[in-house]
C-alpha cells in the first residue's frame, strides 16, 4: 500500500454511436444500476482516492453529481461538460483537477469488470514508472492495413497488447502530454498514447480479458449475462 495521492478520472460523455442505443451507454442500466455505477463502485476501496471527476453530457451532469455523493462519501466530486472527442472530455476534466494531487487514473464509463486487484497493481506501477496502464495479450493476429483492405504487414503477435483501462499516471506528466498533444492537434484513442508522443515511457500491466469495453450490442449482452449470472466467478 502506497500513500501517494489519486484522483480518478471517468470519460461518460459519448453518444455510443456502435451500440446504437438512445440512452448513451454509461446510462443503461443492468440489474438495477447504470453501467456507470457498476463501474464506479469498483473503485470505492482503493487505497489513496482523494478526488473523482466525471465528464458527461449536458443532460446528465445532475444525475451523475448525485451518483457521485452516494457512492464516495467524503472525498471530493465534481461533474465537467465532456467534449467531442474522448481526449477533450479527458482535458475537461484535467482541467477540474484539484492542483496537489499526485497521480491520475482514466478508466471508461463503460468497462465495469474492472477488478480492484488490477487497479491496485497499476496503481504500484505507475507510482514506480511515472504512467502505466491495464492491458491484455492479443487473441487475434492483427494486420496492418493500408486503409484499403490491402495488408502492408502482420506484426509478430507476442509484441501486441489490447490496451485496456485504467491508465495510471503522475499527474505532472498527464497534464504535459495533454498540453503538447492538444498545441500539435495530435488525438489519440488512449492517453497512454498522449504520453508516448510526449516522450515518455508507459509499463504495460497485465490485466484480465473480463476487463472489456462495452462497445456493440454483443459486448452489451455478454454484460448483462455477466451481471445477472451467478457463473461471473468462473470467466476469466
Ligand atoms: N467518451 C467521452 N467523450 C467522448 C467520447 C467518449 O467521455 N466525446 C467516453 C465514453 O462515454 C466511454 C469512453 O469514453 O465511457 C470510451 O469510449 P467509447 O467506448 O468509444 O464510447 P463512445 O464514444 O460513447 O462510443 P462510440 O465510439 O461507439 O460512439
Ligand atoms: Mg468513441
Amino acid at each position: 500500500m502506497s500513500n501517494s495521492s489519486l484522483a480518478l478520472i471517468i470519460p461518460a460523455a459519448g453518444s455510443g454511436a456502435r451500440l446504437g442505443s438512445e440512452v448513451p451507454k454509461p446510462y443503461l442500466e443492468i440489474a438495477g444500476k447504470t453501467i456507470l455505477e457498476h463501474t464506479l463502485s469498483r473503485f470505492t476501496t482503493i487505497s489513496g482516492l482523494r478526488e473523482v471527476v466525471v465528464s458527461t453530457s449536458p443532460q446528465y451532469v445532475d444525475s451523475t453529481g448525485y451518483i457521485l455523493k452516494t457512492l464516495f462519501e467524503g472525498l471530493k466530486t465534481t461533474v465537467v461538460v465532456g467534449g467531442v472527442e474522448r481526449q477533450h472530455s479527458i482535458r475537461n476534466a484535467l482541467n477540474s483537477l484539484s492542483e496537489d494531487v499526485q497521480f491520475v487514473a482514466v478508466h471508461d464509463a463503460v468497462r465495469p469488470f474492472i477488478d480492484p486487484d488490477s487497479i491496485q497493481k497499476c496503481f504500484e506501477a505507475a507510482i514506480k514508472a511515472g504512467g502505466a496502464i491495464i492491458a491484455v495479450s492479443a487473441k487475434d493476429t492483427i494486420k496492418i492495413s493500408d486503409g484499403s483492405k490491402q495488408i502492408v504487414r502482420t506484426p509478430n503477435r507476442k509484441n501486441l497488447w489490447q490496451a485496456q483501462t485504467p491508465q495510471i499516471f503522475k499527474t505532472d506528466l498527464l497534464r504535459q502530454a495533454y498540453r503538447k498533444a492538444e498545441q500539435d492537434n495530435f488525438l489519440g484513442t488512449d492517453d497512454a498514447s498522449l504520453l508516448e508522443y510526449l516522450g515518455e515511457k508507459v509499463l504495460l500491466v497485465e490485466g484480465n480479458r473480463e476487463n472489456f469495453k462495452i462497445t456493440y450490442p454483443l459486448d452489451l449482452k455478454f454484460a448483462e449475462w455477466l451481471l445477472t449470472s451467478d457463473m461471473k466467478q468462473d470467466i476469466k
